[in-house]
């Protein structure tokens, strides 16, 4: 390389200056604040509806029209109605316990350790950061490496769990279309069936199931079935935050429902017996 050459590909020296002096949080114009606002109100919202639910212990089976709601399902304790009851009644009857107690917590941490969820509520409550370009709430940030992030690890396995639940929900809207008249079609049937169909949604595309699907292969070319699944749940992957909030909805409206029919509020829609 000649002389001439070098002085033409060495960087310009960049002198040293201080960072401009901005006093404002963040120079961003718009309504950033909305979406960690509107989350916070959501998810404590859903929470409290959820919470007074769990412990109601009261209208979560219509006898009429065998509708299970999925926040008693599996209803396994021996204060469950022995016919909402699917699959055995072994805990014990306490106020303090919910029904289900076998499941919620489970599906408590699936939500809990979500991509989706841990960046809203990273953002929303406790301001890691806020927003995009707008300043971290703490002074400090120490990852997910270590005590008690750590656990956000957990998802990979409650993801396995989260499935067999799923499947739970499902036999529950199966079941419901055999009523105490027999086999037929309610408006809370489609509720329950929606509700499924969502929650499916929400599981199967979920980040640990790509990762079953895909995560350690070297070649796709090798693995073209499971390399046609990966797409497929990759695509339903990008939906995940909508799918997260679809089911929080479908949920309360499900169990609502229920709550309604079974409470005689009004009574089901009937199409079919
Ligand atoms: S990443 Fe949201 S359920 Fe797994």
């Amino acid at each position: 390389m000649t002389t001439t050459s070098a002085k033409a590909t060495a960087l310009p020296a960049v002198a040293k200056k201080p960072r401009a002096a901005i006093g404002d949080r963040t120079l961003r114009k718009d309504r950033w604040w909305l979406a960690p606002w509107l989350t916070v109100v959501a998810l404590t919202a859903w929470l409290g509806y959820g919470l007074v639910r769990v412990f109601m212990q009261d209208w979560y089976w219509s006898a009429e029209h065998h509708y299970l709601t999925p926040f008693y399902s599996p209803c396994v304790s021996t204060g469950c109605i022995p016919e909402a009851s699917h699959f055995g009644r072994f805990l014990p009857d306490h106020p303090l316990i919910p029904y289900a107690a076998l499941t919620l917590p489970l599906l408590l941490i699936f939500r809990l350790t979500c991509y989706y969820y841990r960046k809203a509520y990273y953002r929303s409550f406790w301001l890691s950061p806020p927003a995009c370009a707008v300043p971290d709430g703490h002074a400090s940030y120490t990852g997910e490496t270590r005590f008690p992030l750590i656990f956000q690890n957990l998802h990979r396995y409650t993801f396995y769990l989260a499935l067999v639940i799923t499947l739970i929900n499902t036999y529950d809207a199966i079941l419901a279309f055999d009523g105490e008249a027999g086999i037929g079609i309610g408006l809370g049937n489609l509720v329950l069936v929606g509700n499924v169909v969502m929650l499916w949604l929400y599981t199967v595309s979920c980040h640990s199931c790509r990762h079953v699907f895909a995560g350690r292969l070297k070649h796709f070319s090798q693995h073209p079935i499971r390399y046609r699944w990966w797409l497929l749940v990759s695509r339903l992957n990008t939906r995940h935050m909508l799918w997260a909030w679809i089911t929080l909805g479908t949920l309360v409206v499900t169990d609502a429902y229920v709550m309604a029919v079974s409470a005689g509020w009004f009574t089901d829609l009937r199409f079919v017996n």
